[in-house]
C-alpha cells in the first residue's frame, strides 16, 4: 500500500518533518520552465526504469567529452535513455560543432487523461503507470491495491481518446525545430542502431544491474559497440545516490575494431560497476 501511494512534493514539501514518500510534482510536466519540467521527470517511473534526470549531473563527464572532441571534426553523437534531454541540451550548448546529435529514449512519449481532478498517465503499451493530483501520486507498485482503487476508472478511460505528451523539455524541442543537426526520436538500446556510425555514444543511468540482467546489459553494449566508428567512444555514466547526495561516476571506452573489444580510456570518480564486464567482452567482427 505504501509503495502505491506517495505524497506530491508540490503540496507537502516543507509541511512535514520527513522526506520519505514525498515525490517531485509530476504535474510540472505541463510547465514551460525547463528546470521544473526536468524535476517532474523524477516522478515518472515507466516500467522498472525511472525517467529521473537533472541539470548538471554529468558535468565532469561532459568536460571530458568536450576535450575529446576537440580534434574531431563534425562528430556524430548519440545520447541513449536521455529522458527529457536536459543533459543533452547542456552538452549541445557547450560544443563548438557537430554533424548530428541524436537525443533518444525508449519512453519519449506518453498519453494522459484527466478525470475527476486526477491525471492518468499511460505508456506506449496503454498501461497506466501513474495517477496524480496536486496532493497525491499513485503507482501500480502494489498492483492489487492500485487495481482495487482505480481498476474501473482505468478500464473506462482506456477506451477514450487520450492527449499525447512528449516527455522532452521545451527548450530542446524548440532548438531541434531550427537546427536540423539535432534529432529527437524513440530508440530502444536493445535494438540494433541503423543510422549513421557514431563518434560518441552516451548511456547515462540506464545500463546498470539495478535495472537489467547481465544478459540484457551485454545485449545493449553489443548494439553500442556495433553503432560506434572505430576509435569512437562509449560513455557509461552512473550517478550513484546515497544519503549524502549524488556522485557522478562514469567510465569511457574506445572501440578497438581490429581486436573486437572496448578498451578503457578513463574512469571518473572511480568509474562504473559494469567496468569488469565491459572489459571482458569480445564482440563479433
Ligand atoms: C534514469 S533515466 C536517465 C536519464 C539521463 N540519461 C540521465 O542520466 O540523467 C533512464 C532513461 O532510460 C530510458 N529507458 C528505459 N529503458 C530504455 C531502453 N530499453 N532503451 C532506451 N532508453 C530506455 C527511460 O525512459 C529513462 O528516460
Amino acid at each position: 500500500m505504501y509503495r502505491t501511494i506517495k505524497l506530491n512534493k508540490g503540496y507537502w514539501g516543507g509541511k512535514l518533518p520527513f522526506k520519505r514518500g514525498i515525490i517531485a510534482d509530476p504535474l510540472q510536466v505541463f510547465s514551460d520552465d525547463v528546470e521544473k519540467f526536468s524535476m517532474s521527470m523524477k516522478a515518472f517511473k515507466i516500467g522498472h526504469v525511472t525517467k529521473h534526470t537533472e541539470f548538471k549531473r554529468h558535468q565532469k563527464t561532459q568536460r571530458f567529452i568536450k576535450e575529446w572532441l576537440h580534434d574531431i571534426s563534425n562528430p556524430n553523437i548519440l545520447d541513449i535513455g536521455a529522458s527529457d534531454g536536459i543533459t543533452s541540451l547542456e552538452l549541445i550548448k557547450s560544443l563548438n560543432s557537430f554533424a548530428k546529435y541524436f537525443v533518444t529514449d525508449y519512453n519519449l512519449m506518453c498519453t494522459y487523461f484527466k478525470r475527476k481532478g486526477l491525471f492518468y498517465f499511460f505508456n506506449q503499451l496503454h498501461d497506466c503507470f501513474l495517477i496524480a493530483n496536486e496532493k497525491f501520486l499513485f503507482y501500480p507498485n502494489d498492483e492489487w491495491f492500485f487495481k482495487l482503487l482505480f481498476g474501473n476508472s482505468i478500464r473506462k478511460i482506456q477506451r477514450l481518446p487520450h492527449k499525447e505528451l512528449l516527455l522532452v523539455n521545451k527548450e530542446l524541442q524548440n532548438r531541434s525545430k531550427i537546427d536540423s543537426r539535432i534529432e529527437i526520436f524513440t530508440y530502444n538500446v536493445f535494438e540494433a542502431w541503423n543510422r549513421e556510425k557514431l563518434d560518441v555514444i552516451i548511456v547515462g543511468n540506464l545500463l546498470q544491474p539495478g535495472y537489467f540482467t547481465q544478459e540484457k546489459i551485454i545485449n545493449g553494449l553489443t548494439n553500442n559497440y556495433n553503432a560506434l566508428k572505430d576509435q569512437g567512444i562509449l560513455v557509461i555514466i552512473h550517478n550513484e545516490v546515497t544519503r549524502m547526495g549524488e556522485t557522478e561516476k562514469s567510465t569511457i571506452y574506445k572501440k578497438n575494431f581490429s581486436e573486437n573489444h572496448l578498451e578503457l580510456v578513463t574512469h571518473i570518480n572511480g568509474g562504473v560497476e559494469i567496468n569488469n564486464l565491459i572489459l571482458s567482452l569480445k564482440f563479433e567482427s
